[in-house]
């Protein structure tokens, strides 16, 4: 078990910066996600940790000490890969028995550890198979199994879930959390999928080229998004962005977007003092639209046109026209009947509106 700490940690490959001045403090036992799009520098953090990439700057502690000059087998680190790197010309057992013999652990002492290792993932009728004749979801609970058997400080996975099919991907989402419960280990997961980060993280680090954009627990980057960009990367569907120009009146301001405008009482929105004469963007949440006219003072109301709906059975999605931008509304009754070009009416409590400054892509 193991703090993993990371100061003001850099790399580059030569001019490409991959990752910028990262700040990380992981508790042990902790499972932390890092998630962000493609080539924002997630697997290059990792790697750092790992010891498989030399790190540019900055410091990489682990249990208390620093590792940057540590070879990877000196780290008590294991790690996990997207195609899960096992030695397809040995059986499952000598795969899990591999890294141990190496170190020249007794024969006893693996075969317990193995014993151990497949009990906890249900691959005792396996052991024997080569890894071509097992599953995905087979191979990958061998791969999870060669990191149990080494007992390591740290877990280290690289997107280990993103060959698998979306069922199979539910189930190993959950037998991960199973797997903590029974062996609570630190844990750093690097995956682009930002419902695998919200159901395992204890806490998400939200990456963008390079940088960290905010570090939070799943409700507090679903609820607080620091800025626009972690605000359209969690949840699902994404949040609505509009842009609309701030006026103030007497005892509110006025919000114009295109083809729709609302007050919001200045008591309650003293941050909007500054923005006045000033674009901002509105975020919100499809799941937070209600169809129907606003039931209190809280809510404000807006009518659009019916554009697209899809059918999830336990819900609608409805993507409407809204003067001259384009929402979307989750959370709508699956048997209503709405033929595109239905005028909607749609309410929207004040509380769930987010507001950012950043305007790029609304217009
Ligand atoms: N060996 C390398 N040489 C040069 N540039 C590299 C190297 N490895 C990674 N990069 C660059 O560093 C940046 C971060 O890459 P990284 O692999 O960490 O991204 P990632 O977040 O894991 O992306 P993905 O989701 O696609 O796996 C990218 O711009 C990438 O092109
Ligand atoms: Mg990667």
């Amino acid at each position: 078990m193991a703090a993993v700490v990371l100061t003001n940690v850099h790399k580059a490959y030569g001019h490409v910066v991959a990752v910028k001045d990262i700040n990380l403090d992981i508790k042990d036992r902790e499972f932390v996600v890092l998630v962000g799009p493609s080539g924002c520098g997630k697997s290059t953090t990792l790697r750092m940790i790992a010891g498989l990439e030399e790190i540019s700057g900055g410091t990489i502690a682990i249990g208390g000490r620093v590792v940057n000059h540590l070879q990877p087998k000196d780290r008590d680190i294991a790690m996990v890969f997207q195609n899960y790197a096992l030695y397809q010309h040995m059986s499952v057992r000598d795969n899990l028995a591999f890294g141990l013999r190496n170190r020249r652990v007794a024969e006893a002492e693996i075969g317990a550890a193995i014993g151990r290792a497949a009990r906890i993932l249900s691959i005792e009728p396996l052991l024997d198979r080569r890894p071509r004749q097992l599953s995905g979801g087979q191979q990958q609970r061998v791969a999870l199994g060669r990191c149990i058997v080494r007992n390591p400080k740290v877990f280290l996975f690289d997107e280990p879930l993103s060959n698998l099919d979306a069922q199979l991907r539910a189930q190993m989402r959950l037998e991960l959390k199973e797997l903590r419960q029974r062996v609570p280990t630190t844990s750093i997961f690097v995956t682009h999928d930002q419902t695998e980060a919200m159901t395992l993280g204890d806490r998400i680090v939200v990456m963008k080229e390079g940088l960290v954009q905010q570090v939070g627990t799943p409700l507090e980057l679903y609820r607080r998004p620091a800025n626009r960009f972690v605000a359209s990367f969690i949840g699902s569907p994404s949040m609505n962005f509009i842009t609309a120009d701030v006026t103030a009146e007497a005892d509110h301001f006025l919000l114009a977007c295109r083809g729709w405008q609302f007050r919001l009482p200045i008591t309650r929105f003293p941050d909007l003092g500054s923005r006045v004469g000033r674009s901002v963007c509105i975020g919100i949440r499809p799941q937070h639209i209600r169809l129907g006219a606003p039931v209190n003072a809280n809510q404000i109301a807006f009518k659009g046109t019916v554009m697209v709906t899809e059918q999830l059975g336990d819900e609608q999605l409805l993507a409407v026209r809204l003067g001259g931008t384009e929402i979307r509304i989750a959370g709508v009754d699956p048997d209503l009947t709405l033929p595109a070009g239905s005028a909607i009416e749609a309410a929207v409590a004040t509380d769930n509106l987010h507001l950012f400054d950043d305007l790029e892509e609304t217009r």
